[in-house]
């Protein structure tokens, strides 16, 4: 998580001067605007577009690459709720895949997964955890699929040298107050779709053309929604793009450093990670769901069992398990050419490897040290709760 500090405070204080808060109120070198050149050339991308949130940058993306009635989106198992629920807002249904032990969707369900209606996959990079995008944008391009990557909870993270969201046809980005970059509430959409990035500037601005959103692209005017971000949450914006990479290099540093003990003292197994040189989401994988729930029990500090984070479980997502839409004629599932299967045995294997998985939290704001200190301790605990077994009659 992003600290948020004296600095953020110092850098609202002239916007707060200036009366200019809102989006389109300030001048062309604005908070917002200023963030949104140093994003794009920070992360490689030729568009960004703040959003109020990352919910509303992957309902802006969806909108804007012409997803809606009828179509499928394929989403992992295990994500936040917003995910599934994106493709809903604009009138197509959600399809659950499975996750493999990466922790990622998996690409071999993905193909299980397509039917003639798919139209989009949105890969989830969880928790850290990269997804596999080369087999990824394969199986897209194979099947002519659109790919709009979540990385709402990896902001900054590479996959083969490349940012994460902005390796597929578009990306989105969570700024809310538990991810890498922090201004309590936020987001953005990424692309290189000049088309999709028109459409998109006009979704998050109820179509108000006569702002420029069509620069530079051929698109026809639709109407939208109001999803704009504030000139406060652009000045915080900007502070916190310049703490990005060395926090990211103390996290990098601290998953070393822990892995490192995890693995060669302790003899844990690390999920696998699908660019190892940059991984920083530390997790570790047992055999048996006792084995989680206990190193979870003993470590009740910075360890928690995967599966016991309830929300990120699509079983424990109750508004779309039950189908429920705002309005029973404005409902995609009426509008989907199949029923849906959101039962606990449509990704079985999801939540059979989310029972065995437990995050340990690489505390990026605690000394390197002191990480050391804990990850020995992790250790420590699991040879003593070991011990009992390994001395009692047959399991010598
Ligand atoms: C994977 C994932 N997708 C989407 C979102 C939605 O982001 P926001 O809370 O900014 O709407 C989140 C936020 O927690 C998330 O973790």
């Amino acid at each position: 998580m992003a600290k948020v500090g004296l600095r953020e405070w110092l850098a609202i204080a002239p916007v707060i001067a200036s009366g200019r808060l809102s989006r389109y109120g300030g001048s062309a070198g604005s908070p917002l605007n200023r963030f949104e050149s140093d994003f794009s050339a920070a992360f490689g991308v030729q568009h960004t577009l703040v959003v109020s949130s990352g919910t509303g940058a992957l309902i802006a993306a969806l909108a804007a690459a012409g997803i809606g009635p009828g179509d499928e989106v394929l989403v992992p198992a295990y994500t936040w709720i917003a995910t599934a629920a994106a493709p809903l807002a604009v009138g197509a249904v959600p399809v659950l895949v499975e996750i493999d032990q990466s922790l990622t969707i998996d690409p071999a369900d993905i193909l299980r997964k397509i039917t003639p209606n798919t139209r989009a996959i949105i890969p989830v990079h969880m928790a850290n955890v990269v997804c596999d995008m080369d087999a990824i944008m394969q199986i897209a391009r194979d099947h002519n699929l659109l790919v709009i990557e979540d990385a709402c909870q990896a902001v900054g993270l590479t996959y083969k040298g490349r940012k994460v969201g902005t390796i597929g046809d578009a990306g989105a980005y969570s700024f809310n107050q538990f991810k890498n970059i922090n201004v309590g509430e936020g987001g953005a959409i990424v692309t290189n779709d000049d088309q999709l990035f028109a459409r998109a500037r006009m979704y998050h601005d109820i179509g108000a053309v006569f702002r420029g959103h069509l620069d530079n692209a051929n698109a026809p005017l639709i109407p939208g929604i109001n999803l704009k971000a504030s000139q406060i949450q652009g000045a915080m914006l900007n502070v916190q793009l310049k703490k990005l990479t060395p926090m990211l290099r103390r996290m990098r540093q601290r998953y070393e450093a822990m892995a490192d003990i995890l693995t060669s003292r302790g003899g844990l197994r690390l999920i696998p990670q699908h660019d190892a040189a940059n991984a920083a989401g530390l997790h570790v994988v047992f055999d048996t769901e006792e084995e989680a729930c206990d190193f979870a029990a003993r470590n009740k500090r910075g360890v928690h069992r995967v599966y016991d984070s309830s929300r990120h479980v699509y079983t424990f997502w109750q508004p779309i398990l039950e189908q429920r839409t705002v309005h029973p004629k404005l409902n995609p599932y009426a509008w989907a050419a199949r029923p849906m299967d959101y039962s606990p045995k449509a990704c079985p294997r999801s939540l059979d490897i989310l029972k065995r998985t437990c995050r340990i939290t690489v505390g990026e704001n605690y000394p390197l040290a002191f990480m050391r200190y804990m990850a020995r301790r992790m250790v420590k605990d699991r040879s003593m709760s070991l011990a009992p077994l390994a001395t009692s009659p047959g399991l010598s």
